[in-house]
């Protein structure tokens, strides 16, 4: 069964051909950053254009990368939600007509499970049971994972998520839109002594987060030094950057091992935008050699959103049950 996916819930258009017999056959991506880059962050309506525009060229791409005709899809999964209505509007509004001309099945994908499922794409994919670490730019949650569909919520972030606070705080020390990458880069060149930024619910015992408070920490230092950013070194910035890049990841990691310790599993999956974090890597390496668990990552292409983990998810979806596919053709997200 060849499946065709397609993931448009916020700035990235994505598209990929998943085939249960032969893996994914082909992908393809076109990334908005470079347009909403001036505007400090993603601007809706130009995002919700943007996907119309690039929605078909993309799928022809695969189609040739896959060297299959369209009549060749016996699918179609859509990211249902969530994310931002215009842009989802998008993404299901191309597959349902695309089914309906086919007389094809489509299916809604939750975007979450996209993520959850992507590391199942790797080349050393993790059995189930397993600890889910869901770290993207909406959303920060643990998880017990049994199988697909079989999602157990341990916890999550009871305000900002782990994405969303590496994106502010990116943006008060000045750094370019999307902030995660940029100020993980400028953190490698920060003393971490310089700074030691609170680390919020650490030690709470249960397996939900805060990263609202260590944003205003970030705020609060960057004042301390100048009354505007750009009056503050770029030694310091990189202290400061080091100083948050090391507090999130002691958080996130100590709450991997917690909900290992309490469900008693030994393999630990990452997954989202923030999962492609390299400091977030090492330390969850380390974790796991320390404490013997194993550790598993989506390649690094598949950590931000794209179409093959819509693809897959649904495939997946499908597999186990072939009537979770509609001929429905009202679009929903
Ligand atoms: O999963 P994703 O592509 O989109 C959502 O579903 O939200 O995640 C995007 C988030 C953004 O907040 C971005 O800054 C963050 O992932 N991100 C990173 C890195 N790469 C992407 N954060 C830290 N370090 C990175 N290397
Ligand atoms: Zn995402």
């Amino acid at each position: 069964m060849i499946v065709l996916g397609v993931e448009s819930s916020c700035d990235e258009t994505g598209l990929a051909l998943y085939d249960t017999e032969r893996g994914l056959l082909a992908h393809a991506l076109h990334s908005q950053v470079a347009m909403h880059e001036e505007y400090g962050g993603v601007v809706p309506e130009l995002a919700s254009r943007d996907h119309i525009r690039r929605a078909l060229p993309l799928l022809e791409q695969v189609l040739a990368q896959a060297d299959l005709p369209m009549e060749r899809i016996d699918a179609i999964a859509y990211t249902q939600g969530p994310g931002l209505a215009g842009a989802l509007l998008v993404g299901s509004s191309v597959a349902c007509s695309l089914a309906l001309a086919l007389d094809k099945p489509v299916l809604g994908v939750h975007h979450l499970e996209g993520h959850l499922l992507s590391p199942l794409l790797a080349t050393e994919r993790p059995e189930f049971p397993f600890v889910a670490l869901l770290v993207s730019g909406g959303h920060t949650q643990l998880m017990r994972v049994d199988g697909v569909g079989r999602y157990t919520l341990l916890g999550e972030t009871l305000d900002d998520a782990a994405g969303e606070a590496f994106d502010k705080s990116a943006k008060l020390l000045g750094l370019g839109y999307p902030g995660g990458p940029a100020i993980s880069r400028l953190a490698e060149f920060g003393d971490p002594e310089a700074y030691k930024l609170p680390r919020p619910m650490l030690h709470s015992k249960d397996f939900n987060f805060s990263f609202s408070g260590l944003k205003t920490a970030v705020l609060t230092v960057v004042k301390n030094n100048a009354a505007d950013i750009a009056n503050v070194c770029e030694q310091d910035k990189a202290n400061i950057a080091r100083g948050f890049v090391d507090a999130i990841v002691d958080v996130l990691t100590a709450k991997c091992v917690l909900a290992l310790k309490h469900t008693g599993l030994k393999r630990l999956v990452i997954a989202g935008g923030v999962g492609a974090n390299r400091q977030l890597r090492a330390s969850l390496n380390e974790a796991a050699a320390k404490k013997r668990f194993k550790v598993y990552y989506p390649e690094l292409e598949f950590c931000t959103d794209n179409g093959a983990m819509i693809a897959f998810a649904g495939a997946l979806r499908l597999e186990r049950n072939p009537d979770a596919a509609q001929r429905d053709y009202a679009f929903n997200v």
